[in-house]
This record gives structure tokens, C-alpha cells and sequence, in this order.
């Protein structure tokens, strides 16, 4: 089974916990930089009392050292999954996975508004095939001792199959067979997901906008379960 994170791409702390009060039944939420910058520790600790696994968001992406203190903050904080970016390189995410104790950290590999020539601009080559380059930096996370990666529902097949039984994968991009997509561009429901080898699916507007977001989740969780390893 995959577990459903519900992303909390909410302007203020107000807003996000009344969706919170609507989701009884929720184990995960995600805090990004958004919410995070505006709201602080604050909000991660009401969410833990509240009894919420926390995933923050926050994609670092600087010297070891740096980037392996806020490790430490957020595992202090009581945070239980974080991403950072593998093109910092193994020597960072090797600091930080020995900060990390108990919290999980999660690699991004390329981010999803890249386009091949984007990304060869970035780095400083000419042509890039995008998929192996997220290949790549998936084995750099892994040799580094990442717990996982972030992934599109289109790679997460291949990354199951290349990283074996333990890692994390963590999916966005869920979406009812039929649904709008809205901005997303590759797209799975939870249980094509959970079944091609995710670990936590992170949902967003199909709960934050719903009518009813209680019963979406509930079914997020059916599916997940029902579709999952
Ligand atoms: O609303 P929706 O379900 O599309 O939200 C997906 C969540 O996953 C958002 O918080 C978004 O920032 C995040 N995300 C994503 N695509 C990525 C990485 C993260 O949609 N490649």
C-alpha cells in the first residue's frame, strides 16, 4: 500500500489547518517552502499534536554543512520525511543523511518544469535525455543513503525496478482516471501508483478543492490500499 500525503499548498496556517479540521482521517500532510517561510516551526508543531506525519518540502540545495543544519532542525522539529535536491551532489546529501536520525530524506532528481534543453543549459551540456539523467542522480541519491526519491507516476515503474524493495517513492501527480489535470503533465491515479511500486502518493487540489475532501481522501485511501504492494 502507498500512503496518501496531503499537500498543503495553502497562502496561510489558517487555511491549511481548517482543511486539516475537515480530515480526520488524515496520517500525512506535506508543508512546502510556501506555507513553511510564512509560518514557521510553528505550524509543523501544531500539525505533530495534532497527530500528522509531517513531509517538509523544502528541496535544499547548498553546502554540506548548511544543508545538513537545517537536516538537523527539521528532525528536531519532529519532521518525518524531507527532500533535498541530488544535484547538490553526494558529498551534501551524504552530510545530511548523517544529520537526518530518524527522518526520512527524499532526493529530487530533474525537476518536472525542465525540458531536456533546459536542464543541458543548467548544466552546462548540449544534449540531455532527461529520464537518464534522472536515472543517474536516482543512483546518486541511493549511494549517498537516501531514503528515497520524489518521482513522477511515469518513472516510478523503472525506479522501482532499478532501486529494489526498500526504497521510498514519493508520487505526485494523482489524478481519477477522467479528472482535470490541472497543471500536471504525467499523471497516474493511486492505485496505478501504489501498484507500480510508490510508497506515498502526495495529492493536492483533488482534496484541498473538493466539496467534500474527507470522502476524496477516504477513496485516496482505498485505492492506494487496494492497488498497492
Ligand atoms: O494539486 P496537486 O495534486 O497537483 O499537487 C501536487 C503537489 O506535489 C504540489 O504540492 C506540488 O508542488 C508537488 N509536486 C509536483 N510535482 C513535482 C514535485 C512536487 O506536483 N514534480
Amino acid at each position: 500500500m502507498a500512503e496518501i500525503v496531503v499537500a498543503l499548498d495553502h497562502p496561510t496556517g489558517d487555511e491549511a489547518l481548517a482543511l486539516v479540521d475537515r480530515l480526520p482521517r488524515a496520517r500525512w500532510v506535506k508543508v512546502g517552502s510556501v506555507l513553511f517561510t510564512r509560518e514557521g516551526p510553528a505550524l509543523v508543531e501544531t500539525l505533530r499534536v495534532r497527530g500528522l506525519e509531517v513531509f517538509l518540502d523544502l528541496k535544499w540545495h547548498d553546502i554540506p554543512n548548511t544543508v545538513a543544519g537545517a537536516v538537523r532542525s527539521a528532525a528536531a522539529l519532529g519532521a518525518a520525511m524531507a527532500t533535498l535536491h541530488t544535484l547538490g551532489g553526494r558529498e551534501m546529501m551524504a552530510a545530511a543523511r548523517e544529520a537526518a536520525g530518524s527522518l526520512r530524506l527524499v532526493g529530487v532528481t530533474v525537476l518536472t518544469s525542465h525540458d531536456a534543453a533546459s536542464f543541458g543549459q543548467a548544466v552546462g551540456r548540449d544534449a540531455v535525455e532527461i529520464g537518464t539523467e534522472a536515472l543517474r542522480l536516482a543512483d546518486e541519491a541511493m549511494a549517498a543513503g537516501l531514503a528515497g526519491l520524489v518521482c513522477s507516476p511515469a518513472e516510478v515503474g523503472a525506479l522501482r525496478g532499478r532501486l529494489g524493495k526498500g526504497a521510498l517513492l514519493v508520487v505526485p501527480g494523482i489524478r481519477a482516471a477522467g479528472a482535470p489535470a490541472d497543471d500536471q503533465r504525467r499523471t497516474a491515479s493511486a492505485g496505478e501508483a501504489a501498484a507500480a511500486g510508490a510508497t506515498h502518493l502526495v495529492v493536492g487540489r483533488p482534496i484541498t478543492g473538493a466539496a467534500d475532501p474527507g470522502a476524496v481522501l477516504d477513496r485516496l485511501v482505498a485505492e492506494a490500499g487496494a492497488g498497492g504492494r
